[in-house]
Parts: structure tokens; sequence; C-alpha cells
């Protein structure tokens, strides 16, 4: 720090005398470099004789050129995610890992908030991100997330690679995780993936132009943890034992689609794999996983790493092959594991390789797959766009409002029995703010958070509306003591309403920590239902969990009238939840996970990764795709102020192929009484003449209430109903719209059959089956159905 603030000095004095004898205009861009604290690596570099800082060659070619001036302990030392740098050749030492998962986040040790920018703007965890079901709102988001962060790298605050976002689809309700998700559904979540990647990612104007292996980088995201991973530790079984027991066909239909997306349509930077096993293979040592699919079939700009000490893990826990560590490196290098987050790569490669165990080359690779992304980053040669970002601009006055637009399109309305809700502040004057969530703090923020730039909790920001009595209810979320509870009745019965804010926090969900049932925990629920049953006036109950919470109980309870789930709010949580509450802001969120009953965990294990019913073990089926018994609230539930009428305008409702003798029937299961259609179904693969046919519909919306809002419209295919196995219904678009009173929208969707249409055989096949497949428009009673008529001829 010292140093840098010396040369800024001698900078300032150098610019204040030129400035006396040249105008302003004049003033040299590249003396303005200076004021970043991190210099470009060029910038320092005498490049006589060495190429990879010559900006004529290809990035590749400069990767290559640095690679080779290494010696092979030189190599071993830049694989880790602590790269040491080698000083001879100008090159500093650089950290990989940084996190940025709904704002830039601690959980790296790249990035600090001890340095001139105390604090990042800290908006809601993914999940309640994903309640909105707003793209614009994910990608905006991400754009923000990367100008704080670059504005922190250049005050020597944090890297510029960052290891985010989490997309693992959440497979049962007690995974830990649930908050860091975009939720259940694999569609819902590739979109989410693609709007946060690109996000943080792109450089504007260059978001698909060019070579995609040199297009620049704006910051470098990740998408983790690939594959198969949603469990932490559950009766004994840990996260680093796990081998997930998957069939191909989930795989294909569940658990690689949102990282296909991530790839392909995201073009991401970077992927990381996970540390369990796949059908006795860890992930990380799996060729076909990697190399094959994510360099190979999916193209991926960039490099592949390691969760942190996963190289380890496959050595020490899971003792795979019995191999030595040299053995272990080897092998996960040959899969194509670039970077390791550890030291088992920066300690054993060179030996690897010295013990014949791998050849070097391996290691070029790998580091010529990393210094082309820190190229595209800017790190060797500038990058002018972001150079003037520093401290000013991060937690800006835009920013903190964003977080709370983004709390706000957040919050779902489960329940709002008589339109009870939106309390008006005429008749509501005093209200009870009870629950141990009422003077929620920095745990409205979830894990992977950073220093949040100020916080609103609920009690303030009711104060806002009305005169507040608060009391705790409990002491904290565990809540086992009961003695709190009685003040809070008591409070409860000198105010005009009572709003009841209950949850859980990172000590019940979080990494390496899944949760034993989905009950709240302690006397939370008897905390509700004596307020709620003695309460003169009428009763709010306001969730903040991530993963879901069943209550029936209070769904049931006539005396609540009305429910909001918030989620992990973000910084502006309170203020989230207030405006709701009173009005300010109409809710539109749906929610992006199934709430299940709390004996859903009692019908399976865990660790049973299968989607679909598994009959002879007695498993139900999991997600909304799969699971038809009773529920609390179904997945893509969510209330509005105001009513919402939509009618079909015009839709195809036919597609016809007419096959050629290269196009084959592909059979899959079916009622009995199906097997007359002699064609069931065709390889998508075989389909290449109809790939860019689309259905294209438009539905007109109108706001028929008298409120204005927003109204999220979620569209499903049910696939033909002869079939069996086949999902229950799957999302194929969804859009958010905003509404005056009284206004009325059309709505165009294009939805492209081969991806809309296809669903994933028993054999993991993805096919177009034929039949009469209905396409719901909206959830619920307020569906409007159309028919499409798939044939073959
Ligand atoms: C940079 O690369 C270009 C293209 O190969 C070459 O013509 C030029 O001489 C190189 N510059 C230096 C300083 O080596
Ligand atoms: C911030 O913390 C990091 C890690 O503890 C340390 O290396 C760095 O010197 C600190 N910076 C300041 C400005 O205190
Ligand atoms: C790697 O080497 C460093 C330095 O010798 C040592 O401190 C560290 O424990 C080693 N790590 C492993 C996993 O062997
Ligand atoms: C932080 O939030 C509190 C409560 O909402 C507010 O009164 C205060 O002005 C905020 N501080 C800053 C620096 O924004
Ligand atoms: C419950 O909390 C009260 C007040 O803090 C305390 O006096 C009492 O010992 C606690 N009871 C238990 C069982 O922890
Ligand atoms: C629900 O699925 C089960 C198989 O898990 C099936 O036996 C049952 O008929 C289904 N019920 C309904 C109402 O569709
Ligand atoms: C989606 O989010 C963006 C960014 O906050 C906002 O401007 C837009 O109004 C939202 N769209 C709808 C329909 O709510
Ligand atoms: C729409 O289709 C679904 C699935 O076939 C069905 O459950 C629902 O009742 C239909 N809704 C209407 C309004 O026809």
């Amino acid at each position: 720090m010292a140093v840098l603030r010396v040369a800024a000095v001698v900078f300032f004095t150098l610019l204040t005398l030129s400035a006396a004898v040249r105008p302003l205009s004049k003033r040299s861009p590249s003396l303005q470099h200076s004021f970043s604290q991190v210099p470009p690596v060029c910038s320092n570099v005498d490049i006589s004789g060495l190429q990879f800082c010559n900006t004529s060659l290809p990035y590749d070619v400069r990767a290559k050129d640095l690679v080779d001036s290494m010696t092979l302990e030189e190599k071993a030392h830049q694989l880790g995610n602590k790269a040491t740098g080698v000083p001879r050749l100008g090159i500093p030492p650089y950290q990989w890992w940084s996190e940025a998962l709904h704002g830039v986040s601690t959980s790296g040790p790249g990035t600090f908030f001890n340095g001139t920018v105390p604090a990042a703007t800290s908006f809601p965890t993914p999940l309640s991100l994903t309640a909105s079901f707003n793209e614009s709102l994910w990608r905006t988001l991400g754009q923000v997330t990367s100008t704080e962060a670059r504005a922190m790298h250049n005050e020597g605050q944090a890297g510029l690679t960052f290891w985010s976002p989490n997309i693992n689809v959440v497979r049962d309700p007690r995974w830990g995780r649930a908050m860091e998700t975009p939720g259940e559904d694999t569609f819902v979540i590739g979109r989410y993936a693609v709007n946060y990647v690109r996000g943080l990612q792109d450089v504007e104007g260059h978001e698909y132009s060019g070579d995609l292996n040199y297009r620049p980088l704006k910051v470098s995201a990740c998408c983790k943890h690939y594959a198969a991973y949603d469990l932490e530790n559950w009766e004994g079984v840990d996260r680093f034992h796990f081998d997930a027991k998957v069939t191909a066909q989930d795989m294909i239909e569940t658990f690689l689609p949102p990282f296909e997306t991530c790839v392909k349509e995201g073009d991401v930077s970077s992927v990381m794999c996970s540390f369990n096993q796949i059908n006795g293979i860890p992930i990380c040592a799996d060729t076909r996983l990697l190399s094959d699919t994510i360099k190979g079939d999916w193209n991926l700009h960039g490099y592949i790493v390691s969760d942190c000490d996963s190289a380890e893990v496959i050595h020490d826990a899971q003792k795979w092959l019995g191999d030595t560590q040299e053995e272990t490196v080897a092998r996960v290098l040959r899969a194509g594991m670039d970077l390791d987050c550890g030291d088992y790569y920066t300690n054993f490669t060179a030996p690897a390789v010295m013990e014949g165990k791998i050849r070097e080359s391996y290691l070029d690779n790998a580091l010529i797959n990393l210094y082309v992304v820190l190229m595209r980053l800017g790190y060797f040669d500038g990058s002018p766009a972001y150079e003037k970002l520093g401290k000013d601009d991060v937690c800006t006055k835009d920013n903190i409002e964003l977080a709370t637009e983004a709390a706000r399109q957040g919050m779902v309305l489960l329940k709002n029995d008589h339109n009870i809700l939106p309390l008006s502040t005429e008749k509501y004057k005093k209200v009870a703010a009870v629950g141990p969530k009422a003077n929620a703090n920095y745990d409205m923020v979830g894990n992977y958070a950073g220093v949040p730039c100020n916080i609103s909790s609920p009690w303030s920001a009711i104060s806002k509306y009305a005169e507040v009595l608060y009391a705790m209810g409990c002491a904290d979320v565990h809540c086992t003591n009961d003695t709190f509870i009685f003040p809070a009745v008591e409070a409860s019965r000198n105010a005009d309403a009572t709003i009841i804010l209950v949850g859980l926090d990172v000590s019940i969900e979080n990494e390496a920590l899944d949760r034993t049932d989905l009950l709240l925990p302690g006397y939370q629920t008897e905390l509700i239902n004596q307020v709620a049953n003695e309460a003169p006036n009428p009763v709010i109950l306001v969730v903040l969990c991530g993963g879901v919470v069943d209550i029936s109980f209070a769904k049931d309870n006539p005396k609540i009238n009305a429910i909001i789930w918030a989620g992990y709010p973000g910084e502006e949580g309170g203020t989230g939840i207030a405006e709701v509450i009173f009005g300010v802001y109409n809710p539109a969120g749906r929610l992006p996970l199934t709430w299940y009953k709390n004996d859903y965990i009692h019908q399976l294990p865990l660790t049973s990764m299968q989607m679909r019913p598994h009959y002879e073990l007695g498993y139900p089926g999991r997600t909304y795709k799969f699971f038809n018994g009773s529920i609390v609230y179904p997945f893509g539930h969510g209330l509005s102020y105001t009513q919402f009428q939509t009618t079909l305008v015009h839709a195809r409702r036919s597609v016809v192929t007419k096959l050629s003798p290269r196009q084959h029937c592909h059979n899959i299961p079916r009622q009995w009484d199906a097997y007359l259609n002699p064609c069931p179904a065709v390889l998508v693969d075989d389909l290449s003449n109809i790939k860019d046919e689309t259905i294209d519909f438009q539905i007109q919306v109108k706001n028929v209430g008298h409120r204005d809002g927003h109204h999220v419209i979620i569209v499903y295919d049910v696939p033909p109903e002869e079939y069996m196995e086949l999902p229950i219904k799957q999302v194929v678009a969804f859009k958010r719209v905003a509404l005056k009173a009284g206004e009325t929208q059309t709505v165009e969707f294009r939805l492209d059959v081969l991806k809309s249409l296809s669903v994933v055989s028993d054999t993991a096949y993805v096919v177009l089956p034929s039949g009469q497949h209905t396409i719901m428009v909206g959830d619920g009673d307020e569906a409007v159905n159309f028919t499409v008529n798939v044939r073959y001829i």
C-alpha cells in the first residue's frame, strides 16, 4: 500500500507538470493506467526475446511462449489456485479463487474487504433471485456484480476469476445448499446461468462476436459443481465419499443440462468439477465427463478447476484405485482438470512427470488454457474499459437500489385470504413484528456473501410504515426455549396487525450441512400457533429460508391470513418485505422449488439419486416433474394483489414430419393400448430436417384488477399421455411482464420444437415423441392449454 501511494503521488506530480505545458485533452491515456493498483503484467515485462507480451500474436501462441519459457518446477507452481508467479519472467503471483455468487463475496481467498473498499452490494441469494423469473434482472445483477468486482480488483482487493454461479439442481429438499442455486428446474437453471454468467463476463460489443477463444472477458465466471452434486453430509454419508449412482437417463435429462446450457449458451470460461463420484468414478478424474463432454462436445473456451482439494479428496478420502499422490494428479490432469484448487498439482505434478506418470505436455496445455483466460481478462495487456473503476463504483446508490429491486422481485406471496394484504397505513398504525427473523440482519444475505454495504432489517423497514411493537419470540432460529413466546403474544394483543417473521439461517442449511427435516426448528411452530391463535387482529407470516419448510399448519390455519416467502432477500431484504406488506410493491415472485410436506423425506433417502419414482423400493419421484403426491405449495406458485386473465390468441397446432428411410422410429415405453402407433418417437439427432421448426404463439394478458402489477407466465410441455415414465410436465419457457391496472398486453412465445417437445428416453436418447402434446400456459387453475400434434408419416 505504502509503495503504491508513493507511486500515485509521483504520478500526480508528473500529471500536474505536464498539464501545465500540454492541453488537458492530450493527456496520455496510458499514464492513467498507473492509478490501478494492479498493473497489467506486460507493462512490467521487457519483452526482448520473449513473445508472450507481443500483442500482434494470438493469445494461445503467446500463452505457449510463456509456458515454454518456464521450467517444470515453475509450471507446477502455477497450477494451484495460489499460483506463485515466475518473478524472473515478470509474472506476479495470482490467486485464482474469488467468489461472486450474489455480489462480491468474502468466500474466496482472492477477495478482501480490509482495504479502501470495506463492503460490496449483497444481493438476495440465487434462489430468491430465481423467484423473480426475470431474465433481465439476472443479467443486470451479473453486470453490476462484475463492475464492483473490477473496481475491487483495481483497488487490489479481488482477483478476476470468480467461481460462481452454483447451478446444481435441487434434487432433494434436504440439501443444505438450495439457497445458493436457481432451484429445481433444469430449464430455469439454464436461463439463470446464461444470464448471470453473461452479466459477469460479457464486455459490451463483444458478446458473441469474433473467435470465442479471444473474446474479451469483464470477469471470468465458473459454473459449478459438475455434476450430480447435491449432498453435503447426511446420516454419515458426506460429499467427499459419496458415490452418486446416476442413471444415464437422469444424467442426460437432469444433471447435465444446466452445465451444457451454461457452456454452450453462456460461453462460461470455467467449469468446476465436484468432490463426489458418479457410478464409482471421481468426477475430476473422469475423462469422459471432463475432456470429452465439456471440452469436446460442448466446446468450452476456458479451463476446468477442481472443487477445493478434490485431488486430495480423491487420494485421501476415496483412495481411488490405490493411486499414489503422483498417480492421482496424473489421472486428473489427463482427465482434463486444468487447475487444482489446493496444492496437489503444485506439490506432485513435477515428480509425476519425472516418474513418467504423465507427459509434461499435459501441464503445458492446462497452463495455456489458464493463461488464455487471463489474457482475455486483460491481465497481461490491461483493460482500458475498466481501469477507471474504483472504490466509488462499489455500494453506489444505484447498486443498493438494485439490491432493493431484486429483493422486491423475489418476494413470493403464498397465501392472502380475503385480500388482507396489502395493509393500509391508515388502518394499521401499530403493528407487532415478532419472531426470530423480525430483526434479521446479516443472516438475510445467506452464505457465499460479502460484507454488505448496509442492512435493512424488517423491524426498521416496517417502522417506516407503522409503529412497531417488537418481540423476538425466540432467542434465535433454533428456538430451543419457549419463554420468549409470551411477550410476542402480548405484543400482538396490543397491535392492529401482527407480522410473524420466522425461518432458517446458515446454522441450519449450508455448505457441509444438510437438513434432517423440513420443519421450522424448535419452538418456532408453537410461536406461530400461539401468537396467531391469540391474535385479536390480522396475522401475516413471513418465512425467511432457502430450502422448503412444511408450513401446512399455517397454510391451513384460518387465523393466519397471509404468508410471504422472503427467501434470503439480501441487504435490502427488510425494505422488500415492508414494501410488499404495505402495498408499495405488488409481489409477483414464484416458487422455484416444490414445497414438499415433511413426510416426503421419510419416503426416500437423500442418497437415492433417481428422479423418477422407484417402484420396487417404494420411493416417490422428485421435483414437480415426477412427484404427484400431496404438497404444501407447488413449484411456480405465487400470488399477486391484482388479477390477470390470459387468453390464447394464436398458436400452431401440429408438426407433421415425413420421414426419410434413414430416419428410424424409436420405441419408448408406452401404455398397452398405444401399441397401434407405428412410430412412437424419433431421435432428435436424426431430425435435423426440422431443426429450425418452432411453435410460435401469442397470448393476451389482461390486468383485470385495480393495481399495477407484474405477471410471471410459465409455459410447460405436457408430453402425450400414452407414454410411461415421462415427466408430468416440463418448463419450456417463461416471461415476466409488467401490466398497469386495466392494461392488456400481447405476449409472444417461440418454442423450438426439438428442444421444447423432446424427452429423454429410458435408454437416455433425446427423442421427439409423436402424439398430442399439451402446452400449458400458466400454472394451476389459470392455465390456458392448447395442444400440438406431432406426427410422423
Ligand atoms: C511480434 O510478433 C509479430 C508477428 O509475429 C512479429 O512480426 C514482431 O516482430 C514481433 N515483435 C517483437 C518485438 O518481437
Ligand atoms: C487484508 O488482508 C489480507 C489477508 O489477511 C492481507 O494480506 C492484506 O495485507 C490486508 N490488507 C490491508 C490493507 O490491511
Ligand atoms: C505441499 O507442499 C507444502 C510445502 O512443502 C506443504 O506445506 C503442504 O502440506 C503440501 N501439501 C500436500 C497436500 O502435500
Ligand atoms: C443504513 O440503513 C439504515 C436503516 O435502513 C439507514 O437509516 C442508514 O441511513 C443507512 N446508511 C447508509 C450509509 O446508507
Ligand atoms: C430459557 O430462557 C430463559 C431466559 O433467558 C432462561 O432463564 C431459561 O433458563 C431458559 N431455559 C432453558 C431450558 O434453556
Ligand atoms: C402418482 O404416481 C404414482 C407412482 O408413483 C402412481 O401409481 C399414481 O397413480 C399417480 N397418481 C396420480 C394421481 O397420478
Ligand atoms: C425485470 O428486472 C429489470 C431489472 O431490474 C426491471 O427493469 C424490469 O422492470 C423487470 N421486469 C419486470 C417485468 O418486472
Ligand atoms: C391443462 O392441461 C393439464 C395437463 O394435461 C391439465 O392438468 C389441466 O387441467 C388443463 N387445464 C385446463 C384449464 O384445461
